[in-house]
């Protein structure tokens, strides 16, 4: 992987678990990296190394890309990376690529473990095709089971949200906490994230929280225009 010397980006550079799989995974994307390409650029770990090497490819081959990054820290990462971000208000993706924490059968995602998810299902719905990135650990075969489903949520409405939630079979429902600060996660559009465990998600269940009033968007991701790449 590319080596940066900025002292910002080496202190977010958490431990990346799995990451010989990782870097298997995201050399899989380069070959879609083309001249002129507006990359949807996904938050996580998967993707923080897919971004290292398309930067190494566009400076070795002097390719022009621009990146739409789904969270602040892929827009520091592209930043530092010397790769140039647009806004899907002036562009729209070409193409995408993104991380997930659990992906099922059909191509449905549990995504949001970075707390990025309302950004990353913006960016999705405007790229012709997302490329998922994982490692052996996110395919199951029972999907919920290893990841409670985010849901970011206006702090105004919880107690009403929670009972909604309740009622379409959430339980162990815990409010996200912030590491290293006091209180809850606040998120990057300055609401809260409540995980969701659901012991049967259905194709109707994305839809269903979405229309409880306070949530803003929630983690899975059923039916949208991906194709997986794993090892
Ligand atoms: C962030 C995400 C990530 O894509 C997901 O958590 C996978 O991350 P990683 O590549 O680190 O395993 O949805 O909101």
């Amino acid at each position: 992987m590319m080596s940066t010397s900025n002292f910002l980006i080496e202190n977010i550079n958490k431990a990346i678990t799995r990451k010989e799989e990782k870097e298997k995974v995201a050399r899989k994307i380069l070959e879609k990296v083309k001249d002129g390409d507006v990359i949807s650029a996904g938050s996580g770990s998967t993707s923080w190394i897919a971004i290292h090497l398309i930067a190494q490819k566009m400076k070795q081959k002097g390719l022009t890309i621009q990146m739409i990054p789904t969270s602040y820290e892929i827009k520091l990462l592209c930043d530092c990376l010397e790769i140039p971000t647009t806004t899907l208000g002036a562009h729209k993706p070409t193409w995408g690529f993104d991380g997930a924490d659990e992906v099922s059968s059909e191509n449905w995602l549990i995504k949001g473990r970075g707390g990025a998810f309302f950004r990353e299902k913006i960016n999705m719905t405007n790229s012709p095709i997302t490329y998922i990135l994982i490692d052996s650990s996110k395919k199951v075969e029972e999907f919920g089971k290893a990841n409670k489903v985010p849901v970011e949520c206006s702090i105004e409405n919880l107690d009403y949200i929670t009972k909604e939630l309740e009622k379409l079979g959430g339980q162990e429902i815990e409010l996200r906490k912030a590491i290293s600060k006091d209180g809850p996660v606040i998120t990057e559009n300055g609401n809260v994230i409540l995980d969701v465990k659901f012991e049967k998600i259905t194709k109707e269940l994305e839809k269903e929280i979405k229309m409880i009033t306070g949530v803003i968007e929630s983690g899975l991701f059923i039916d949208y225009p991906v194709e997986i790449l794993s090892e």
